[in-house]
C-alpha cells in the first residue's frame, strides 16, 4: 500500500510556483503589483538575460518591518485580507502566495525599510530555504531581486524561451499594469538600456482632466496613433462603471493584442469582455480585423470574484449580462458620437503612398521643373510606388486638352472646377468634409476644407449611408418606399423567383415590395425611397443571387449590411455615376450628419483627408 504523507514546505511552495510563476514576466507581474499594492509612486525594475538572471523591482512604497519580512516569505501570509473577507477584495494581492512561490523557485532577497523606520533589513531565500532578516542599507521603500529563476526546479528552466521573447512578456505586462496606474512611473530596462521610461501623470482624482492624463499614458505606451483616433468611454449603469478609450473603427489590427481591458484596476483577459468589444464594432470593422481598446471597468468588489485563476487574469462577474450590456452600450454610444470621423493614419497611409518607398532621395524631393526633360523616374529610380507612377502619367499625357493647355486627364472632371470665389462651407468648423470641387474617376469626389482636401469614395460612402438610414428606419418602425409609376417585371430563373417570393415580407419590411408574376418572373412595384432612383431590375437580381449565397435561418434584418450593400450598388449614387455639384455636396452634408459614416460596412474608410501641410511636404516646400 503506498504511504501517505504531508508533504515537505518546500515542495508545497514549488508545486504552488508551478501555477503562479510560469514565466519571468509572471514572477515580475506579481513583484509589481506588490508595489503597487504598497503605495508605490514609481517603480523601477531591471530584467537581465529575460528576466531568467534576474529580476529587480525597487519601488517607493509603505515598506516592511524585520518581522513583516520574514512572514512575507512564509506561504499564505498577507496584509490583504484584514477583515479574512474574499468578497471584498481591493487589492492586487490577496492570497499570500506570490513570493514564498518565487522563494521556492530562485534566489530571492527582499530589502526594506518600513515608512519612518529608521534602518532597512534584508531577508533571503534561496530554493525555499529562509535565513533571518538582517539590517541592510536602503533609503526608503523596497527592493526584491530574484535570481536565477527556476534553478532549483530544472524541467521549468528548460521551457524557458529566448530572452528576447521572455523580456517581451515583461514589457507586456509592465505596459497593461502602467495603463491601469497612470499616476505611477514606471521604468524598465535590461541593465543597459532602457526599455520603458514612464514618468507619472498627475493624479488622476486632483489633475484638473483624468481623461488626458489617462490618454497621456495610453499614448505614451500605444502610440501616439491611438492617442490621436481614440474615443473617450464613459458609462455607468447599476453601480458599473466603463471608462477608457476606444479606437476609431479605421484603426484596426491583425489581432485583438491590442485590446486592453481591467477589472478593478486589474488588467484581465477575458472572453466575456473581449467579445462585448466584438460585437460592439462588429457594424465596422469585417470579421477578420480587431479595433484597440483600453477599457476600464470598475464595479463593487463582491460583485467580482478574482479568486478563479492563478494568475489572477480571468474574473468571473455575478452579473455577466449587466457586464456586456454596459460594454457594448457604451462603445456604441462613443462610436456614434465621432460621427464620420475615419482615423488619421488613413491619411498618413495615403501619404505613404505617394512618396517614394525607398531609392536615394528619400526626404529631399527634386522639383520636376528644375530637371526639363527628365521624367519623375529618373529621380526615383526604384519602384515609384502606384501613386507616384499614376502621377507620372498624369504628368507625361500627351496634351489632349485643346486650347488651355493644361493637363489632360483619361476621364475629365465631371463636375466642373470652381474658379470662382469659394463657397463658404470651406471654412466652416461644422462642415468638415469641405465644398466639393470635383468628380474623378466617376467615383471620387474631391472636396476642398480650411486647411486641406478630403477625397470620398462615393460608392463606400453611399453604401454607409444607406446601411446608416435603414437601421434608423427599422428602427423608427419602418422603411419609406416609393412607387414605381410602371412596376417593374423582372425575369429570373423559376428557383430565384421562389426565393424572392419566400422572402417577399422581409424585403417588404425593407422597402421592397415585389411578387410572384407567373413562371419565371417577379414584378416589383415599390422600392426603398431612400435608394432615390433605383435600377429595380439590377436590384432584384443581385438579391435573389445574395439570397442563394444566404443561409436560409438568417433573417435578412441580421444581413443587414450585405443587403443595404447589394441595394446601394442600385441607388442613385453607385460608383460610375457622374454627379453634379449639389449631388456631391448633398452626399457631404448627409456623411456629416450620419453616424459611422467613416467607414464603410468592411471598415474601410469612406474618405480620406489630406492637409495643407502635408500636401506642401509632398511638393518639397516644407
Ligand atoms: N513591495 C512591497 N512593499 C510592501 N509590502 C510588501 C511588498 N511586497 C510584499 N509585501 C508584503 O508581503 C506580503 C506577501 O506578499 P505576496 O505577494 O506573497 O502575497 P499577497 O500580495 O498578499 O497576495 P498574492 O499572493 O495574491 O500576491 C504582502 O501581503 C505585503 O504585506
Ligand atoms: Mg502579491
Amino acid at each position: 500500500m503506498p504511504t501517505l504523507r504531508r508533504l515537505p514546505e518546500t515542495l508545497v511552495n514549488q508545486i504552488a510556483a508551478g501555477e503562479v510563476v510560469e514565466r519571468p514576466a509572471s514572477a515580475l507581474k506579481e513583484l509589481v503589483e506588490n508595489a503597487l499594492d504598497a503605495g508605490a509612486r514609481r517603480i523601477d525594475i531591471v530584467l537581465r538575460e529575460g528576466g531568467r538572471s534576474l529580476i529587480q523591482v525597487s519601488d517607493d512604497g509603505c515598506g516592511m518591518e524585520a518581522d513583516g519580512l520574514s512572514l512575507a516569505v512564509e506561504r499564505h501570509a498577507t496584509s490583504k485580507l484584514p477583515d479574512d473577507d474574499l468578497t471584498h477584495i481591493s487589492t492586487l494581492g490577496f492570497r499570500g502566495e506570490a513570493l514564498p512561490s518565487i522563494g521556492a523557485v530562485s534566489r530571492l532577497s527582499i530589502t526594506s525599510r518600513a515608512r519612518g523606520g529608521d534602518t532597512a533589513w534584508r531577508i533571503r531565500v534561496e530554493g525555499g530555504r529562509l535565513s533571518p532578516p538582517e539590517p541592510a542599507a536602503l533609503t526608503a521603500g523596497t527592493r526584491v531581486e530574484v535570481r536565477d529563476l527556476f534553478f532549483a526546479t530544472p524541467a521549468r528552466l528548460k521551457f524557458l524561451k529566448a530572452p528576447r521573447t521572455e523580456q517581451g512578456h515583461a514589457v507586456e505586462i509592465i505596459q497593461r499594469l502602467a495603463m491601469a496606474h497612470p499616476e505611477v512611473a514606471f521604468s524598465l530596462g535590461d541593465g543597459s538600456r532602457t526599455l520603458l521610461d514612464l514618468a507619472a501623470a498627475p493624479d488622476l482624482a486632483t489633475g484638473d482632466d483624468p481623461y488626458r492624463a489617462r490618454l497621456a499614458r495610453l499614448g505614451a505606451i500605444l502610440g501616439r496613433e491611438f492617442e490621436d483616433n481614440a474615443l473617450p468611454v464613459n458609462a455607468e449603469r447599476a453601480g458599473y462603471r466603463l471608462t477608457g478609450h476606444a479606437g476609431l473603427p479605421t484603426l484596426h489590427k491583425r489581432t485583438s493584442a491590442q485590446q486592453f481591458l481591467f477589472v478593478n484596476g486589474r488588467p484581465v483577459r477575458d472572453k466575456l469582455l473581449l467579445g462585448a468589444v466584438r460585437g460592439a464594432y462588429m457594424d465596422f470593422i469585417s470579421a477578420d480585423r480587431h479595433p484597440m481598446v483600453a477599457l476600464f471597468l470598475e464595479l463593487p468588489a463582491e460583485e467580482v470574484d478574482v479568486n478563479v485563476h492563478p494568475a489572477k487574469t480571468e474574473v468571473r462577474f455575478r452579473d455577466a449580462g449587466l457586464v456586456r450590456g454596459l460594454i457594448v452600450g457604451a462603445l456604441k454610444h462613443a462610436l456614434a458620437e465621432a460621427g464620420h470621423r475615419a482615423s488619421t493614419t488613413v491619411g498618413t497611409a495615403t501619404l505613404g503612398a505617394f512618396r517614394p518607398q525607398e531609392g536615394p532621395y528619400q526626404g529631399s524631393y527634386p522639383r520636376p521643373h528644375s530637371g526639363a526633360s527628365a521624367s519623375w523616374a529618373t529621380y526615383h529610380p526604384s519602384h515609384p510606388s502606384q501613386g507616384l507612377a499614376e502621377a507620372q502619367a498624369a504628368w507625361q499625357a500627351p496634351d489632349r486638352g485643346g486650347s488651355g493647355g493644361g493637363f489632360a486627364f483619361d476621364s475629365a472632371p465631371a463636375a466642373r472646377v470652381e474658379t470662382g470665389a469659394p463657397m463658404p462651407v470651406e471654412h466652416d468648423p461644422n462642415h468638415p468634409l469641405g465644398a466639393a470641387k470635383a468628380q474623378v474617376h466617376a467615383n471620387y469626389i474631391i472636396a476642398q476644407t480650411g486647411d486641406g482636401l478630403v477625397i470620398v469614395d462615393q460608392h463606400a460612402a453611399h453604401e454607409r449611408l444607406v446601411y446608416e438610414r435603414m437601421k434608423e428606419a427599422l428602427a423608427a418602425g419602418g422603411v419609406a418606399r416609393q412607387a414605381l409609376l410602371l412596376p417593374e417585371v423582372v425575369e429570373l430563373e423559376e428557383a430565384a423567383v421562389d426565393r424572392l417570393v419566400s422572402r417577399a415580407p422581409e424585403l417588404e419590411a425593407l422597402g421592397l415590395v415585389l411578387e410572384g408574376f407567373g413562371p419565371g418572373a417577379v414584378v416589383v412595384r415599390e422600392v426603398p425611397a431612400l435608394l432615390g432612383q433605383t435600377d429595380a431590375a439590377g436590384l432584384v437580381r443581385d438579391l435573389a443571387e445574395d439570397l442563394a449565397e444566404a443561409d436560409a435561418a438568417l433573417s435578412l434584418e441580421d444581413r443587414l449590411a450585405d443587403v443595404c450593400g447589394t441595394m446601394a450598388c442600385h441607388g442613385s449614387v453607385r460608383s460610375g455615376r457622374r454627379l453634379n455639384a449639389d449631388e456631391m455636396n448633398a452626399l457631404l452634408r448627409q456623411m456629416e450628419a450620419t453616424p459611422h459614416s467613416g467607414q464603410c460596412n468592411h471598415g474601410r474608410p469612406t474618405y480620406v483627408e489630406l492637409k495643407l501641410s502635408d500636401i506642401e511636404r509632398l511638393f518639397g516646400r516644407r
